[in-house]
């Protein structure tokens, strides 16, 4: 759900009325555009700062109401810690932090971009969009009333003043486009179950067309006629079809092979026949954050015509108890031919994922494919909500990954494989089972889902942790953060375009 407040460029000139965003470093120095814009106001700002305490932290920040010599209404100065420690990244969280200082009341903002060194080129500028953009989105499209006291969302008018405008708003053409694919992958996270069924989100991909996005949904005949007999165990105690959607974004190359994603989308997971406890089963509308970071990252790659072939495929279904419902003892065939026996219901994810991997590697021959599954509560023991567990059968993608985190801030932390693991997913009945029992609950699940990958460059992202209920960061006060959007484009920016 895009904002009401509405972002643009402008120059950096003497500022009007309205709310004065301005970023000083830690030593309270700040640029020479910056200085001349404050003008006499320079010597009061330095005052405050004294007397506040204003040390020019990252993200602390100093308001001052009135401030004499010059016309802003309320000058807000933003920290911007030291300038040998700042990373791309920073902008970002800059931006977010900066948009958070806003008043609610006001209705015109300038923020001076410009850092002690000088203007922000375009790029950083842009950065500094995305942050800005990505703190503002909240989700509130199910409230008709608002607690005593609480303002509606302002409507303010964000006008982030750099050196080189056309500069700025060519980079943020491209960075906007990332932000529309956070902010739709969190408003997918953020629906409720009873509206974001399979069929309904099959169809929000559809929407994707119209940025030029091949969408190709598969419905239970087509997907019993392909013999995917795991995902439709998954899904055949539900009221609601199970669907897969293909997206498919062709920027590079004609006939080179697509890179290929994966999301799981279970819409609810209630565990079906080995039913979760109640205590914060609402939660498990979220379960199907792969699928939407997927359908995010398809938005953003199109959106900003990346030059490159990619596929999105998400297997959407609903786990559900009823008298139709798979039970544990069940012993189901996947597409791949392989037999699963079903020790647990509740372990749906790798079983929906199973299936839609084998469609995508024997269809499209990935270059490499990336799949990512709230798939393991193992997976937040291990690791928390503040990297997602990693595993994958190559090491430059794993590395590329890896670094792409690092950057974007949606860290990733490799977790192992290896064929001793394997082994306890072996079924006395089948050719495997879907469960591990306790040890290494993470671990087991990738093995199984590696049973399925073939010799394809892959990695798998168990994003349990880190897809929903996502602690407030600076660009994210959403229980979905979208998580992984970022991620995902950065890695493909970086190595696989042109
Ligand atoms: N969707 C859950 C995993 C999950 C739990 C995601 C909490 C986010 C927060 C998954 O389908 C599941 O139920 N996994 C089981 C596997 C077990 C039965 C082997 C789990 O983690 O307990
Ligand atoms: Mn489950
Ligand atoms: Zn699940």
């Amino acid at each position: 759900m895009a904002d009401a407040r509405k972002l643009g460029f402008g120059p950096i000139a003497a500022p009007g009325g309205g709310v004065l965003i301005v970023f000083a470093d830690d030593s309270l120095q700040f640029g020479p555009r910056t200085r001349s814009a404050l003008g006499s106001a320079a010597e009061l700002i330095a005052r405050a700062a004294k007397a506040e305490r204003f040390t020019g932290k990252t993200g602390s920040a100093l308001d001052i109401v009135a401030p004499a010599g010059i016309k802003a209404t309320r000058l807000v100065l933003v920290g911007t810690g030291k300038a040998a420690d700042r990373k791309a990244q920073d902008l970002v969280k800059l931006g977010g932090i900066a948009m958070g200082k806003i008043p609610n009341a006001a209705t015109e903002v300038t923020a001076l971009l410009e850092l002690a060194d000088g203007p922000l080129k375009p790029e950083a500028a842009a950065d500094v969009a995305l942050g800005a953009t990505l703190r503002a989105y909240s989700f509130d499209r199910y409230k008709t009333k608002r607690k005593e006291g609480e303002e509606p969302p302002a409507k303010a008018r964000v006008t982030l003043a750099v050196a080189d405008v056309t500069g700025a708003r060519k980079a943020w053409v491209a960075r906007e486009a990332v932000a529309e694919g956070v902010v739709l992958a969190r408003d997918l996270v953020n629906e409720p179950p009873n509206v974001l069924y399979p069929v309904e989100f099959a169809r929000r991909a559809t929407g994707l067309r119209k940025l030029g996005v091949g969408v190709e949904i598969l419905d239970v005949k087509a997907m019993r006629k392909l013999g995917m007999g795991a995902l439709l165990g998954v899904g055949q105690g539900s009221r609601h079809e199970s669907r897969i959607a293909l997206m498919r974004w062709n920027g590079g190359k004609k006939g080179t092979p697509p890179l290929a994603f994966i999301g799981k989308g279970v819409c609810f997971d209630t565990g079906g026949i080995s039913i979760k406890p109640a205590a914060n089963m609402e939660d498990m509308k979220g379960d199907m954050a792969g699928a939407a970071c997927v359908v995010g990252l398809m938005q953003a790659l199109a959106g900003r015509k990346a030059k490159v072939n990619a596929i999105g495929a998400i297997g959407l279904v609903e786990n559900m108890p009823d008298g139709n419902a798979q039970r544990p003892g069940d012993i189901v065939t996947s597409m791949s031919g392989q037999t699963i026996e079903i020790i647990n219901t509740d372990a749906e994810g790798r079983l929906v994922l199973a299936d839609v991997i084998h469609y995508v590697n024997t269809r499209f021959k990935p270059k490499f494919m990336i799949d990512l599954a709230t798939l393991t509560g193992a997976i937040i023991v291990a690791l928390g909500q503040e990297n997602a567990g990693m595993f994958a059968n190559d090491d430059k993608l794993a590395e590329r990954l890896t670094q792409a985190g690092l950057d974007t801030g949606e860290r990733v932390w490799r977790m192992p494989l290896a064929p001793e693991y394997d082994k306890l997913i072996d079924s006395k009945f089948a050719d495997m089972k879907n469960t591990g029992g306790r040890f290494g609950g993470s671990i087991t699940a990738a093995q199984f889902i590696q049973r399925f990958v073939g010799k394809t460059p892959w990695a798998h992202l168990d994003i349990a942790g880190t897809g929903f209920a996502s602690p407030a960061s600076d660009i994210n006060k959403s229980w979905g953060s979208g998580w992984g959007v970022r991620l995902l484009d950065r890695l493909v920016a970086e190595h696989y375009e042109k």
